[in-house]
């Protein structure tokens, strides 16, 4: 199976995903919380996987699935075909409030190995993937340079609210060394901002499902994907994950490990 056998596929999927998620969401949104009043689940998030984890099976015999609401199978890194890591809705809080900054995510690791990553911001209707099986990253039909290695000094930094509200590993000093801070609230549109050069870095505590896509796109491009003590990310496990041009990334690390 080729990877282009594979892509046209998949963005035919994100395209349905994304009309269902527009005919629904003004009308037919049931949220219900998981583990507090913050952490927001609809029936969209549960429609997007289920029809993803339907359509892999169908298409795709021979796959794994790890899925955020359902889907929790093992062995990422030792199955010798594909392994599919979905974000049906990454940033939900976002979704369910703001109706914008949102995406759908899909990773696809084959043998154990990057393969290719989709993150689509449904509401900009723009969809950045690529990854290794390629060598490139496009959104939509544009490919897309390496980023500017901006220094922490030229940069602004996206760092998740509860790490900045408790000065998580000094991150207001990071703060201060760069042009500004910025939050979102959905790790994919973070690492988009990353991948089209518009931030320099990006720190949060996440799980493999929300930085898999962004990292697979990220790393193709040269960006650096690193725990906070600048370990290499375990990608069966959650971890505090800085993204970062190479330049910030030295900085940044710097700082948090003072
Ligand atoms: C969340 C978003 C958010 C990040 C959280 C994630 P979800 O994903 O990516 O930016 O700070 O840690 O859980 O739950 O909306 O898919
Ligand atoms: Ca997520
Ligand atoms: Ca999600």
């Amino acid at each position: 199976m080729s990877w282009q056998a594979i892509d046209n596929e998949v963005k035919s999927w994100l395209k349905q995903a994304c009309e269902l998620i527009l005919t629904k969401m003004d009308s037919d949104l049931q949220v219900s919380t998981k583990s507090g009043p913050n952490d927001l689940v609809t029936n969209l998030d549960k429609q997007v996987e289920q029809f993803y984890i339907s359509q892999i099976k169908q298409k795709f015999k021979h796959s794994r699935i790890l899925g955020e609401e359902s889907c929790k199978e093992e062995g990422l890194l030792s199955f010798d075909g594909l392994f599919w890591v979905i974000d049906p809705i990454d940033g939900t809080m976002n979704f369910v409030k703001e109706k914008e900054n949102f995406a759908s995510m899909i990773a696809i690791y084959k043998q154990g190995k990057p393969y290719m990553a989709y993150i689509y911001d449904v509401m900009k209707d723009r969809l950045v993937w690529g990854g290794p099986a390629l060598g490139a990253v496009y959104c939509n039909q544009t490919q897309l340079p390496a980023p500017k290695q901006h220094a922490l000094k030229d940069g602004l930094v996206a760092i998740s609210c509860p790490m900045v509200l408790a000065n998580y590993r000094n991150v207001v000093e990071v703060i201060k060394a760069s042009s500004g801070c910025r939050m979102v609230g959905s790790a994919g549109i973070e690492f988009i901002n990353l991948i089209l050069g518009k931030h320099c870095a990006y720190l949060s505590y996440l799980r493999p499902w929300d930085f898999l896509p962004g990292k697979i796109l990220g790393e193709t491009l040269g960006l650096s994907v690193k725990t906070i003590d600048d370990e290499k990310v375990d990608v069966v496990s959650s971890s505090v994950v800085l993204v970062a041009t190479k330049s910030a990334h030295t900085e940044i690390i710097e700082l948090v490990n003072r």
